[in-house]
């Protein structure tokens, strides 16, 4: 039985004060819920207010990017060890903004897991198909290419997968749940061939995620959870996500 995993993706979204707002309206919406995690994956500003305000609780922190050294010369960049010292214990790779704004490839976010896991964070690696490659029936294709390019040289430890059909990242468009189980299982069976452990990984859903259709898209067998962006950045909205995947 693989626990429900429900995380948010606040993305470029959020001063200190509205995390700070945030997180102090949402605590006690989501009080005593122990048989979901939570994570919440604020801007790397607020990693030090969320940090403070999470402290004993029971939702995760985590940073939506790292990079693949662990200090020196790189202006604006972000190592594994001060994501630690910040209390962050999770971080996001791959998502398709950073593959497509910021030009991440596959050999990067290798990379950059690589130094995530040395350093013992556990990993939200993201992956999916663009509109085009869906109509050109190269789905399972390009999730075959990110998977190999992104775990190369990695067993599925401290690691959660994120399947995010790229056309369905805000724009209200969700996969139906049976789109969303056939990515997953074609993933999992992936991973059994390939790595051990594939039966206890949890692959979350990520694409307009909100209250009203988590319910229906944890009903599948291979939907774990979600990563939810838009959606996560209202308390009660993402509360309400929180206790629909519950209810699993
Ligand atoms: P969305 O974003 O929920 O706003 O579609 C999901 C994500 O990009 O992780």
């Amino acid at each position: 039985m693989r626990k429900p995993y429900i995380a948010a993706n606040w993305k470029m979204n959020m001063t200190n004060q509205e995390t700070e707002r945030f997180i102090n309206a949402f605590l006690p919406m989501v009080k005593g819920i122990t048989s979901v995690d939570i994570l919440i994956a604020p801007s790397f500003v607020s990693l030090g207010t969320a940090s403070r305000l999470l402290e004993s609780s029971n939702v995760i922190l985590g940073a939506q990017d790292v990079y693949f050294e662990e200090s020196g010369a790189y202006t604006g960049e972000i190592s594994p060890t001060m994501l630690l010292s910040a209390r962050c214990s999770c971080v996001i790779i791959g998502h398709s903004e950073r593959r497509q704004y910021f030009s991440e490839t596959d050999e990067i976010v290798n990379k950059k897991i690589k130094n995530a896991r040395k350093n013992n964070l556990e990993v939200i690696l993201c992956i999916g198909e663009s509109l085009e490659e869906r109509e050109a029936n190269r789905t399972f294709e390009v999730l075959d290419g990110q998977l190999s390019g992104s775990l190369k040289d990695l067993s599925l430890e401290g690691m959660t997968i994120a399947y995010e059909p790229i056309w369905a990242i805000g724009t209200g468009k969700t996969a139906s749940k049976e789109q969303a189980n056939e990515a997953h299982a074609y993933i999992r069976e992936w991973l059994r061939k390939n790595k051990e452990g594939a039966d206890s990984i949890r692959i979350q859903y990520g694409g307009s995620v909100k209250p009203e259709n988590i319910v229906d898209l944890m009903s599948q067998p291979d939907v774990d959870g979600a990563l939810v962006g838009g959606a996560s950045l209202k308390p009660d909205s993402f509360a309400g996500i929180v206790t629909g995947a519950a209810q699993k």
